[in-house]
């Protein structure tokens, strides 16, 4: 059973190349693909790429023309929900558009003739994407105590918010996560691929999980704590996350 490994960032992606044993290299759509196996276990490595019509486009590709049988998704976020800080991990446990709003023809964050606002995640995957990200945790203790400002991660479970906009402005997050949670979708983190891939796999009836490192807090320095935490941060904990993820998977 083949698993797609989709990062959002090449930072990401690149330990996940490094470990790759017979990697070959397809190109697609304008994208890069590469097939190999993780410790015994086939794989094919993706980027998303950015916003929810790409991240959309790399999903089907793996679908359709590499056959792959689950799809794992790791990135960044920005943390919006209570509590949910720089430095924790949001394992997702169902995804909602925050920029769908087709009303007054249909309900705000319905997405129009699926009668929904939320894609689920696949459970079996998602408890092992959580197992794996505690154990990343561990391994990963007090490595990044001076970059992140503490120690001590959590490993956050809910719902997370994508949307095409990079959220950056303290009251925009602020009212981006009242608008929800009034609607009954409170959010923990916001970012801008993972509910188009939770779409396609839900429309191709592929198990799906997604794990995201809260890289900051969506508000006025987002811009600023984002990338340091990309290139510092993030890029080790998708390696260790997807790491102890793959030794846990089941062959079939
Ligand atoms: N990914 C990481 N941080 C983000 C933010 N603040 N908004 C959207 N996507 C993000």
């Amino acid at each position: 059973m083949t698993t797609a490994i989709l990062s959002a960032l090449a930072e990401e992606q690149q330990g996940l190349l490094d470990l790759l044993h017979q990697p070959r290299r397809v190109t697609r759509a304008g994208r890069e693909f590469w097939q190999g196996e993780l410790h015994g276990q086939p794989v094919v490595l993706a980027l998303s790429r950015i916003g929810k019509v790409a991240a959309a486009t790399t999903a089907t590709t793996l679908i359709e023309a590499f056959g792959v049988q689950r799809l794992v998704f790791t990135g960044v976020a920005g943390g919006v929900g209570p509590g949910v800080q720089v430095g924790d991990v949001v394992v997702a446990t169902e995804f909602v558009q925050h920029d769908m709003d087709a009303s007054p023809i249909f309900p705000r964050y319905q997405i129009p003739l699926y009668g929904r606002e939320r894609f689920a995640c696949d459970a079996a995957l998602s408890a092992l994407l959580s197992g794996a990200s505690h154990a990343g945790l561990v391994r990963l203790e007090g490595q990044f105590d001076a970059k992140t400002g503490r120690g001590g991660r959590a490993v956050h479970h809910g719902l997370i918010a994508s949307g095409d906009r990079f959220v950056s402005a303290a009251e925009e997050a602020r009212r981006l996560h009242a608008d929800l949670s009034d609607a009954g979708h409170p959010p923990l983190a916001v970012e801008m691929e993972g509910a188009a891939v939770a779409q396609v796999c839900h429309d191709y009836a592929i198990p799906f999980a997604a794990v995201r490192t809260i890289s900051d807090r969506a508000d006025d320095t987002a811009h600023v704590d984002f990338p340091q935490f990309v290139r510092d941060v993030a890029s080790r904990y998708a390696l260790v996350i997807i790491d102890e993820f793959v030794r846990t998977l089941p062959s079939r």
